[in-house]
């Protein structure tokens, strides 16, 4: 039997934060990082709540959360007992926020508790789509885990541009880059059907056409509000078809040389597209829809290829880990050590192509190299 599960409600549109006033829990603990209290965009989330409501904020999430912080995180919320939690932040303090519940569910389990806390994720980057998804990147020494349960999918996703405004350039390339990562993984996931494919390719198009205009200039409506749909479309349609091993790669190599997950998903995409084969078809079929050169599978594979190389040129993206500035002689002394990640990534599963150890060895020096 196969499923496609439409979760959370999704809340967006100028007075969207008005939500929040709507809410009569007592107790409210906000998971978010330092940007977000120095910026205050926290003050748009504690001046719509009840005054009477009590309000904790752990601020203390890292880019790429580590267990220690999802420890801190986890004593702070079981000191508060809060009835509801907002996760305010890009995709690290949303997964954060996550798996502090798994492991506040895992413990309740155990002390035979049942109890529920209500989860409002509120995206302030464009990219992951963790706000609509049941996964939780969290990172361990040199590897990052990817934790998938349902008990960690919001009740509500709140978009509100009003976050994006401050955002730095550097950053909407790097998210946005990991929206288009994922909608072409879930369109082409050999676990993909026509729910999660539409969701993939209307992602697709509206990275087409909005990505560039959003990284020149933040301040613009349309492509700012376009880019957030992408995103929490390309999440809906990951969640419900699955990434495939651009993400299982970036993973290892950004845990392990300390590259932020987008960018890395960003340098790596070319190789990966080149090395699927498997699916030609669909990459033609995405080329076709955004009306790019594609008489044959083979022209349009091609397109999708220039497209992408020349969307990174845009966004001023490296084409190589060398570009990027990764020692060789470290690259090379990881490669066994990475390949063993990649292999046991949960991305990994449902890729087109099924590679064997020399293919992924020859493709890492591919994306290392950039030739
Ligand atoms: N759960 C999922 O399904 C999923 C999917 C993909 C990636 N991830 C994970 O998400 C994390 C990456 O998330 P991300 O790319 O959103 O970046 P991030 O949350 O790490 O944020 C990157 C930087 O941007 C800053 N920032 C965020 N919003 C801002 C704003 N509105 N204005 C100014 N600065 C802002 C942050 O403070 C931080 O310094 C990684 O850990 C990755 O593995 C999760
Ligand atoms: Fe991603």
């Amino acid at each position: 039997m196969k499923e496609f599960r439409l979760q959370p409600k999704i809340l967006f549109g100028e007075d969207s934060l008005d939500y929040l006033k709507t809410l009569e829990y007592k107790k409210v603990m906000i998971v978010t990082d330092e940007v977000m209290t120095q910026l205050k965009l926290t003050d748009f989330i504690t001046n719509n709540l009840s005054s009477s409501t009590e309000v904790k904020i752990f601020n203390k999430v890292e880019p790429n959360p580590s267990m220690q912080t999802i420890e801190n995180g986890l004593k702070d919320f079981i000191d508060f007992e809060p009835q509801c939690v907002i996760a305010l932040g890009g995709g690290s303090p949303i997964d954060a926020c996550k798996a502090i519940l798994y492991f506040a569910y895992e413990l309740y389990k155990k002390l035979k508790v049942n109890k529920k806390v209500f989860f409002i994720a509120v995206p302030t980057t464009s990219g992951t789509g963790s706000e609509v998804t049941s996964y939780s990147v969290v990172t361990k020494g040199e590897h990052k885990i990817a934790l998938a349960d349902e008990k960690m999918l919001p009740d509500v996703a709140l978009l509100n541009t009003v976050f994006l405004n401050g955002l730095p350039a550097k950053v909407v390339a790097d998210t946005g880059m990991d929206v288009l990562t994922h909608s072409i993984e879930a369109y082409v996931s050999t676990n993909a059907n026509p729910f999660s494919s539409s969701f993939a390719m209307k992602s697709i198009k509206l990275i087409f056409e909005n990505l560039v205009a959003h990284y020149n200039d933040r301040k613009i409506q349309g492509p700012k509000e376009n880019v957030q749909f992408a995103s929490c479309l390309a999440g809906i349609a990951f969640d419900n078809s699955s990434l495939g091993i651009n993400h299982s790669i970036a993973h290892t190599v950004g845990a392990k040389f300390h590259i932020a997950h987008g960018r890395a998903n960003a340098i790596i995409m070319p190789y990966v597209i080149e090395v699927n084969t498997e699916a030609n078809r669909k990459y033609f079929e995405i080329s076709r829809e955004l009306g790019l050169p594609s008489d044959t599978i083979e022209e349009g594979k091609y397109s999708l290829l220039s497209f992408v190389r020349i969307l990174k040129e845009k966004l001023a993206v490296e084409k190589s880990l060398k570009d990027y500035g990764v020692d060789f002689e470290a690259f090379k002394r990881e490669i066994p050590s990475m390949l063993e990640d990649i292999k046991k990534d949960i991305c990994t599963q449902y890729n087109p192509n099924k590679l064997t150890d020399e293919e992924y060895v020859r493709l890492l020096l591919k994306i290392y190299f950039g030739e």
